[in-house]
């Protein structure tokens, strides 16, 4: 069982999340490689499973992130569970102040790579890991790696073959 796990980093955190993606994949049964979207696309042969995930800046994502969802289309991975997953500043938890804030951190750049895969008839898991990181580079809040692992492990129980 092959997964790969795509993600851009700048400061490393967004990489930080894929590896512990990737950790938990293996811990999991499958041969599971985090690679760096600026790479070129591995050997796709036999995968089974797609993670893609990038930071969220300017409450945009990367373009390299949305290339590589047409790549995995042009490729023919319309039945590959993709699940999404991006890094992001703290989201507030006070009413008032989420709201002054809202437009840079939602739909951020999981909820802009999701419409994207699901535009591109990609069969995107709907629930969306997002990771925060404190200040602007990060490092990740406490917590945050654990919170990798457990929506990894949600993730192939709903989409693991038997
Ligand atoms: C130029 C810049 C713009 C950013 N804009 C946002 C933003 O709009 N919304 C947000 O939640 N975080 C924003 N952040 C924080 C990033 O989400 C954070 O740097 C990123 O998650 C770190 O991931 P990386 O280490 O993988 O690059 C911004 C950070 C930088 C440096």
């Amino acid at each position: 069982m092959k997964a790969l796990v795509l993600y851009r980093s700048f400061y490393g955190n967004t990489k930080q999340v894929a590896d512990a993606i990737a950790e938990r994949l293996k811990e999991l049964g499958y041969e599971a490689e985090a690679r760096d979207v600026r790479q070129r696309l591995a050997d796709l042969r036999d995968v089974e499973i797609v993670f893609n995930g990038a930071p969220t800046r300017m409450a945009r994502v990367n373009r390299k992130s949305l290339g590589v969802l047409r790549k995995l289309k042009a490729m023919g991975f319309t039945q590959t569970p993709i699940a999404i997953f991006d890094t992001c500043a703290v989201i507030p938890t006070d009413p008032e102040k989420f709201e002054e804030a809202r437009k840079w951190i939602v739909p951020g750049a999981a909820g802009i790579l999701h419409k994207a895969a699901a535009d591109l008839g990609l069969n995107v898991c709907g629930e969306r890991l997002r990771c925060e990181v404190n200040g602007m580079k990060g490092p990740l809040v406490e917590g945050a790696l654990e919170k990798a692992r457990v929506f990894t492990d949600a993730f192939i129980a709903g989409n693991r073959k038997t």
